[in-house]
């Protein structure tokens, strides 16, 4: 399990926006957020679920949370303006932005994949993603510290038969979240970062997984600290990283980096041969 012990307010006065919080790990990420001090904004598609968590939360006696409904689907451009347009003049800057909805399409050959699923797999689970972070970038910017992370999945760094667009979204998913990082690693106070959280007791994983006893997985509320360090200010200075919430950090290597004399280099020395 991932080593972290959130301090008691760790996120007191943070904005967290949470997407698919209505139930499984994005429930328990808001839950566990507003416990901690921050407020949050609850998005996703079922108004229901978003409902039973904003009263979960007060009931709680927690920080007031916000509500807002928004499809992956079918959301345009400008309604990830509108949303950046709302939560600018609500709270004034985001600090944190948890990408966690995602839809898992079919679990069959490439071979006898529907194209459709295949585009609406990637639409919620890449490009949804991708317009919104866009849209909230100018909030994330005003923020002392911001974190942006990406959800993905052992299936996103190695592929696997029948995973179809789930498999490849995720890939991409990781892409986008690197290309992200390098972007803003010295140019903003932003850090973006991954997290796997590795199987969890959630409706997505009884979906992938039928006949598997759901009580041999985590429940979703166990697998939060990842998510608290990264949220929190303990992880300032951390980007363009990969977080296995069921895992312990494996200790930093210094990578070798090709320089460019390296390459240099080694074109001479193909020329050559
Ligand atoms: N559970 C696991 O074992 C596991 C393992 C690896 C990675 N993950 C990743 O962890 C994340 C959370 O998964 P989970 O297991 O908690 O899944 P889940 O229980 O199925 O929850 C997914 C959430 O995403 C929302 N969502 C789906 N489509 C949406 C749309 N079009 N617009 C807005 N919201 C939408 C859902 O809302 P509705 O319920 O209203 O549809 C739901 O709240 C996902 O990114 C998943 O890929 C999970």
């Amino acid at each position: 399990m991932f080593d972290y012990t959130a301090p008691e307010k760790l996120l007191k006065n943070r904005v967290i926006l949470i997407t698919g919080a209505g139930n499984g790990i994005g429930r328990a990420a808001a839950m566990d957020c507003s416990r901690l001090g921050a407020t949050v904004i609850l998005l996703g598609r079922t108004l229901e679920k978003l409902e039973a968590v904003y009263d979960e939360i007060e009931s709680a006696g927690h920080g007031q949370p916000a509500i807002y409904p928004l499809d992956l689907r079918n959301a345009k451009d400008e309604d990830y303006i509108e949303l950046a347009e709302i939560l600018e003049g609500e709270f004034g800057h985001l600090d944190g932005l948890l990408h966690n909805a995602s839809i898992l399409g079919q679990l069959t050959p490439i071979s006898n994949y529907e194209s459709r699923t295949w585009r609406l797999v990637m639409h919620v689970n890449v490009t949804a993603p991708f317009m919104m972070t866009q849209a909230l970038l100018p909030l994330l910017e005003k923020s002392e510290d911001a974190s942006v992370i990406f959800t993905s999945s052992s299936v996103g760094v190695q592929g696997k038969a029948y995973w179809g667009a789930y498999s490849a979204s995720k890939f991409a998913t990781e892409g986008l979240a690197q290309v992200l990082a390098e972007e803003t690693e010295n140019t903003s106070k932003i850090r973006v970062n991954i997290i796997n959280p590795g199987a969890t007791r959630t409706n997505m994983r009884a979906q992938a997984y039928p006949g598997e006893d759901p009580a041999l997985n985590l429940a979703p509320e166990d697998i939060m600290p990842a998510y608290q360090y990264l949220l929190g200010p303990d992880s300032l200075g951390i980007t363009g990283q990969r977080f296995n919430a069921q895992e312990m950090p494996k200790p930093q290597k210094e990578e070798a980096k090709i320089t460019d004399e390296d390459s240099k280099v080694t074109d001479d020395k193909s020329k050559k041969s």
